[in-house]
């Protein structure tokens, strides 16, 4: 054959031996040697001890009821029944151990996550009433007048 047939040849095929060099370097030593399972053996499998060791921070409003059972049953009675928690107190997992208390934000924007109006119609997020902040209320918390645990229209404080 043909210089011109040889020459690029050689290109390719030292191209794939460098690939399978760097790549005989790069990929961990632990990566897909478990057999083949649903993932086809395509992670490490010291990734699995590593998500295990991932702490969890979410506790869920069942563990809440034994000290805050009032709050648990406005809450799960109300429109708000959907929402967790922790979702607005923050991750509960060693709570009242550590921390003793849970943060209370009384701020607008807590509540504004969710109730900011949006001009976009159709999302599951903007089937959730919305108001307009700069005219609903302004500079007033949204917790003077709507209870955040029963927010109830007809339970306006
Ligand atoms: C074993 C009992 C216990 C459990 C379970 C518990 N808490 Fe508490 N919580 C406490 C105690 C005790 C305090 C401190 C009360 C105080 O100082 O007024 C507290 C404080 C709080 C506070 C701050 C109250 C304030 O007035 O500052 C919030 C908010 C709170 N807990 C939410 C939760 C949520 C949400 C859960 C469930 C994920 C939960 N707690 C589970 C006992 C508990
Ligand atoms: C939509 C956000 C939101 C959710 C969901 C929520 N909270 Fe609250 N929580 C607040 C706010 C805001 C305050 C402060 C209320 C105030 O100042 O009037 C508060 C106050 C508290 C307090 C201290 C005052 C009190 O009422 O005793 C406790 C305890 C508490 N929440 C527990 C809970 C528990 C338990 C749940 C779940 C069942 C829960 N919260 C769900 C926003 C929320
Ligand atoms: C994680 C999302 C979320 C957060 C945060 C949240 N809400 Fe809601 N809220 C909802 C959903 C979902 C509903 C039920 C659907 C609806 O009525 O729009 C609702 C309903 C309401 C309603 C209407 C009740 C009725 O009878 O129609 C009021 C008022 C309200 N929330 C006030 C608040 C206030 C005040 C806060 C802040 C303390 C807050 N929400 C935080 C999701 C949220
Ligand atoms: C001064 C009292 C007051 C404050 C502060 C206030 N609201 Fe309201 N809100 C009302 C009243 C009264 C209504 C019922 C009449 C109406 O729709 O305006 C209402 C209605 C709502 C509704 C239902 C709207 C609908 O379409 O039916 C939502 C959601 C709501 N408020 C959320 C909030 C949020 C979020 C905040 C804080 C950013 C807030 N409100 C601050 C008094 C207040």
């Amino acid at each position: 054959m043909k210089n011109h047939v040889w020459r690029p040849l050689y290109l390719v095929l030292g191209f794939i031996a460098l690939f399978l060099v760097i790549r005989h370097f790069l990929v961990p030593k632990d990566f897909g040697v478990h057999g083949k399972n649903f993932t086809y053996g395509f992670h490490r499998a010291g990734n699995i001890q590593e998500w295990q060791a991932v702490p969890i921070k979410y506790h869920g409003r069942e563990s809440c009821n034994e000290c805050h059972p009032e709050n648990v049953a406005a809450n799960a009675s109300s429109k708000h029944a959907p929402i967790q928690c922790e979702n607005c107190h923050g991750p509960a997992m060693n709570h009242p151990d550590s921390p003793e208390k849970l943060p209370i934000d009384t701020s607008r924007e807590l509540c504004l996550r969710c109730h900011g109006a949006l001009s976009t119609p159709g999302s599951q997020r903007s089937r959730i009433k919305g108001i307009a902040p700069d005219s609903h209320n302004p500079g007033t918390p949204c917790t003077d007048c709507h209870n955040p645990h029963k927010p109830d229209l007809e339970g306006i404080r």
